[in-house]
């Protein structure tokens, strides 16, 4: 879990909408996806949901913000360990996956590449079904896995726009 005074230096730290697209709901469906996928492939937890709640803590617009995750990587520089949860090793790897997360990368360590993809599959949110060839993990490409984590990203883009039916889509090989 996270501690209510990371959750609170969160809150002062970001500077954008919390309930925007990069906001809060969006950082809570990445750490769904991620920590059911650290459940089935072993990638480490803590870091997948540390990840989920820093990854966009620096970013200064919704888009076109290409340096965003390396200020979010000098930022958790900033942060002590303890407030972490997380030891020295542990920490490197939450930095690189925040430096890196919007490269386009597809190949990583198993809990980078598991914080990337926990990111890449809430693209739905914007209404954009996430490439699979642009996903890291085994698991982020199984279909049904896949489907869940866009069904619950395809909602919040429906509910934001008030939209009563999905459109019909087909599926990005
Ligand atoms: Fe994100």
């Amino acid at each position: 879990m996270i501690s209510q005074e990371l959750i609170l230096l969160i809150r002062e730290t970001f500077q954008l909408n919390w309930k925007g697209v990069h906001g809060v709901s969006h950082w809570a469906r990445v750490r769904i996806n991620g920590l059911l996928m650290a459940q089935k492939n072993g990638a480490n937890q803590r870091v997948v949901e540390l990840f989920a709640f820093l990854h966009d803590i620096k970013r200064e617009a919704d888009f076109n913000d290409p340096l965003h995750g390396e200020r979010a990587a000098r930022f958790i520089a900033t942060l002590p360990d303890d407030l972490l949860g997380i030891d020295y090793k542990d920490k490197q790897i939450l930095m690189q996956a925040c430096h890196d997360h919007s490269k386009g990368f597809v190949e990583a360590d198993l809990t980078i590449g598991t914080c990337w993809d926990a990111d890449r599959l809430d693209l739905g949110r914007g209404g954009q079904r996430p490439d699979t060839r642009k996903l890291c993990t085994e698991i982020a490409k199984q279909p049904g896995f896949y489907e869940q984590a866009y069904l619950r990203a395809i909602y919040q883009h429906r509910k934001q726009r008030n939209i009563a039916t999905v459109q019909k889509w087909k599926p990005v090989l």
